[in-house]
């Protein structure tokens, strides 16, 4: 479910809204806030002198029943200080906003607040970022919950003031958020539940939901037993649910363009296999399905826009399990691309997925570009935390338009290197390349192995392990890298 968004244009107090939305700077009020402050006697002005709303970035304060303002309900924003006011800063005060409208009861709500300046920045990004941070704030978990009381209203409408002409930035904004929320829920669901058969099936939603552009294939075991994958039936082997590779196409360019290509490791569970991860370690698991869960989510969100280009989103998926039937440390696999890999550690599983998933999706598509991402190594959390996905490509070109994609679209990336000298690290006495290289640079090594498959292909990894979700009892999938992504296609559709 995402918000509903349209666009107004009333001023702050006369607009007929359960709840007004508008910024406070630390040294003033914002246009929007000038207006309510004025009808209301001088009511905000008063908080700020008397330092109950001091206008500091993130906070946010809920006033009631103003006089003089047709909105029952009036949510000041901190924007904090006017010098530092920027992207960054934007988007975090629209999400402050958010988590306030969350709280309240009410079922549509008006932010003022794309109509403020932003440095470098239009009125079409304005709305765009609004209404996506807006939203995000507002996700709710709900597939294996008790409904929620129908009495209480739950933000569903949200209007957003730009003050001059925007169209793309509220189409985009739509798109975008239906990606990002299909990228959470099934981030989210529990791998009981969320197989990979589950992954297929939601795979078929987006086809069906777009049957004039979009096709759906479904890899079963015995096809990729035909293409000779067997590090992805390696993984899949000690599961007792069958591993499913997904291609979805979309047709949206002319018929012989190449199409740029998506993929993304679906690893519904992740034991570690043989190699079982400690408690602590695998509780988590269940996310590391969001690579997969982001690439479909983009593929959604680009199909919506109906961007002019073409397409391919290829998702292998399985579950990691120990089990009699499973693979072990020292097993040597035979892949797709004729390539040997001497297994080292079960737990290195979504590189052998996605090998198989890389090289068939180059032969197949000869994509003119290829992003993975996959939530492969715990040593991408530890380098960069939660703040930016770790990116690495050979080609400077396409590593420059992803990392400015991130940059526009708050959802951000940070290039490390994939230098030949870490190579050595991955070489092994039974087989091609060994599947694990060693302790150091482990989110390096991880992607080295990779780009071993898509040789020949302008490819891109993006390392979502510390980005996709917000770790703890109460964290949630967070739908990146959608945003990264269908703002990379946007661009590439508009060159
Ligand atoms: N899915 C994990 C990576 C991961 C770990 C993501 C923690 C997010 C948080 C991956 O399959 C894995 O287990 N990687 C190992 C690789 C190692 C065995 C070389 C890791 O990072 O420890
Ligand atoms: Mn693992
Ligand atoms: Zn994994």
């Amino acid at each position: 479910m995402t918000l509903e968004f349209s666009l107004g244009s009333g001023a702050a107090d006369r607009e007929d809204t359960a709840c007004a939305v508008v910024g406070v700077y630390e040294e003033g009020l914002s246009p929007a806030a000038a207006v309510i402050d004025a009808a209301s006697g001088g009511v905000i002005a008063r908080l700020g002198a008397s330092r109950d709303f001091s206008g500091k970035i993130g906070s946010t304060l809920v006033l009631h029943g103003l006089a003089g303002v047709a909105a029952p309900r009036v949510v000041l924003v901190g924007l904090g200080a006017r010098g530092k006011f920027d992207a960054r800063a934007y988007e975090r005060a629209c999400g402050a906003a958010g988590k306030a409208l969350k709280r309240l009861p009410v079922g549509s709500a008006c932010a003022w607040l794309p109509e403020l300046d932003v440095p470098g920045c239009d009125a079409d990004w304005r709305v765009r970022a609004c209404a996506l941070a807006i939203d995000h704030a507002c996700f709710r978990y709900t597939a294996t919950l008790k409904p929620s009381d129908p009495e209480v209203p739950r933000l569903a409408k949200l209007v957003l003031v730009a003050g001059s002409e925007v169209a793309r930035g509220l189409e985009e904004a739509r798109a975008i958020a239906r990606g990002v929320a299909f990228a959470r829920e099934l981030g989210c669901l529990p791998p009981n539940l969320c197989t990979p058969s589950h992954v297929a099936a939601q795979a078929k939603t987006i086809a069906d939901g777009h049957a004039e552009s979009v096709t759906l294939e479904v890899l079963e075991r015995a096809d990729m037993e035909r293409l000779g994958m067997g590090a992805l039936l390696a993984v899949a082997s000690g599961s007792a649910t069958p591993p499913k590779l997904i291609v979805l196409e979309y047709r949206g360019g002319a018929a012989d363009a190449k199409p740029f290509a998506l993929v993304g490791k679906g690893v519904t569970f992740d034991t570690g296999g043989m190699n079982l991860k400690p408690t602590g370690s695998m509780e988590e698991m269940k996310y590391d399905m969001c690579g997969a869960a982001g690439v479909l989510g983009a593929f959604l969100s680009a199909v919506e826009m109906k961007l002019p280009l073409n397409l391919v989103c290829v998702v292998p998926s399985v579950e990691n399990m120990p089990d009699g039937g499973g693979y072990r440390p020292s097993d040597v696999l035979h892949t797709h691309a004729g390539i040997t890999v001497e297994v080292l550690n079960t737990d290195a599983e979504g590189r052998l997925i996605l090998c198989d998933a890389l090289s068939y999706t180059c032969k197949r598509f000869q994509p003119q570009a290829l992003v993975d991402a996959a939530t492969l190594t715990g040593a991408c959390v530890i380098a960069l935390g939660a703040h930016a996905s770790g990116l690495f490509s050979a080609d400077d070109g396409l590593a420059g338009a992803l990392l400015a994609a991130g940059e526009a679209s708050g959802d951000r990336a940070w290039r490390l290197p994939l230098w030949n000298e870490y190579r050595e690290q991955l070489e092994s006495a039974f087989a091609d390349i060994a599947n694990v290289g060693g302790k150091s640079a482990g989110a390096v090594t991880a992607a080295l192995f990779l780009s071993r498959f898509t040789e020949g292909t302008p490819w891109a990894h993006l390392d979502v392990a510390g980005t996709a979700w917000i770790p703890g009892r109460k964290g949630y999938a967070t739908g990146r890298p959608v945003p990264l992504l269908a703002e990379w296609l946007i661009r590439r559709s508009a060159a």
